[in-house]
């Protein structure tokens, strides 16, 4: 028996028909770069997230960079973090020759630790990147408290990057922010055949500076008016996102599925493993299902033992990577997230994956702890 950790490929088969006639309209259009199937695909994802503006980009790192670049800070400004992240939102402020000031974990959502993230902000705040993590919406109320109660301008910027049509209090996220970043790489939610991103905003100012700055500058071709980049979504993979905006839904239905029953599994097992939280007023779309293990990394090599494929998201907090040394951080600043970087194992969930699998996946996790644990 092999479970994957996630299959491409069953994904592509079942909706290969649409996929294939796609590709194949925009190969004989050749219109493969900003083409009709960027603009429409720009126009239907911000309709998806009711969201006024849509720039599609190369990545979501990209989509970070370019939103920092358009606030027009100071180098040295701080940007706040979540430590417990992917790394794409400390190089994007790097990149912008900006400051990343990291913030712990809050161990119920994986969201920001609200008490960290008051003493964090000082004069020289000037966003914070709230990060919907493995899918699950953070406290957007809780942190635009925080914000108001510092008195200061701070930008708030969503990170959706792993969370494409996920909700916060009936709202999909994404909107909540003076403007938000998602990424399409392939195993997304939402997934490209290869990099993309977007970048959403409701402000019209902002919206057209990023256009401006994904294309070298430039409002007229050849006329640069501010100093820009080049970063693309290619038709193709704009053809392709097209096709699978129309099955999110019922693809984060699954998921959503399949974690009820993760859910309920472990809920009748005796063994002490820590599924993630469910709050009545988010709307996780469970672009991992993330729990918290004792003996970790003896639990992951069991199950790979018994063909059960499973990722650690993530091993080390962004304070803990080397490049981030000089920033001067040190052991025990962030208790929450180097506990959870000790327990977190992150079990298969997609949509592809049969029902059946998740009951294989919990009584083998259940039969490593009853031969270990005296119960
Ligand atoms: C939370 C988060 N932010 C940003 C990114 C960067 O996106 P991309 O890989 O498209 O550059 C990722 C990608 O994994 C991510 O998970």
């Amino acid at each position: 028996m092999i479970i994957p950790f996630i299959d491409l490929f069953a994904q592509y088969h079942s909706i290969k028909k649409e996929v294939d006639s796609a590709i194949q309209k925009v190969i004989n259009s050749s219109d493969f770069v900003q083409g009709e199937e960027v603009d429409k695909f720009e126009i239907e994802f911000a309709d998806y997230l009711n969201i006024k503006n849509c720039i599609t980009l190369n990545s979501g790192t990209d989509a970070l960079t370019i939103g920092l670049r358009a606030l027009d800070l100071s180098p040295g400004d701080e940007i706040i973090i979540p430590t417990y992240n992917f790394i794409a939102a400390a190089v994007a402020a790097i990149e912008n020759r900006l400051k990343p000031v990291f913030v712990d974990v809050d161990p119920h959502d994986f969201g920001m630790n609200l008490e960290d993230l008051e003493k964090k902000i000082n004069p020289r705040t000037k966003a914070i990147i709230v990060v919907h993590l493995f899918g699950q919406p953070d406290k957007i109320s809780e942190i635009r408290q925080v914000i108001k109660k510092s008195g200061r301008k701070i930008y708030l910027i969503e990170d959706a990057c792993q969370a494409h049509g996920a909700k916060y209090k009936g709202r999909k996220v994404g909107s909540f922010g003076n403007f938000s970043v998602f990424s399409f790489y392939p195993t997304k939610n939402l997934g490209a055949f290869g990099d993309g991103g977007a970048i959403l905003t409701n402000d019209t100012i902002l919206a057209r500076k990023f256009r401006l700055i994904k294309q070298y500058g430039q409002k007229k071709r050849y006329f640069s008016e501010i100093f820009g980049i080049n970063s693309r979504l290619d038709s193709i993979q704009a053809a392709v996102l097209r096709v699978k905006l129309k099955h999110l839904d019922k693809w984060n239905s699954k998921r959503i599925l399949l974690a009820n029953l993760y859910f309920k599994y472990f809920a009748e097992s005796k063994i002490q493993i820590k599924t993630p939280r469910v709050f009545k007023e988010r709307k996780s779309v469970y672009h991992l299902f993330v729990i918290r293990a004792s003996k970790r990394d003896e639990l992951k090599e069991f199950l790979d033992r018994k063909g059960i494929k499973s990722m650690v998201h993530y091993p080390q907090s962004l304070h803990q990577q080397k490049v981030y040394k000089y920033l001067g951080y040190k052991k025990g600043d962030f208790p929450n997230a180097e506990k959870i970087t000790k327990q977190n194992l992150s079990i298969p969930i997609y949509p592809e994956l049969k029902k059946q699998k998740i009951r294989q996946i919990v009584d083998e996790i259940n039969s490593f702890y009853y031969s270990r644990i005296p119960l």
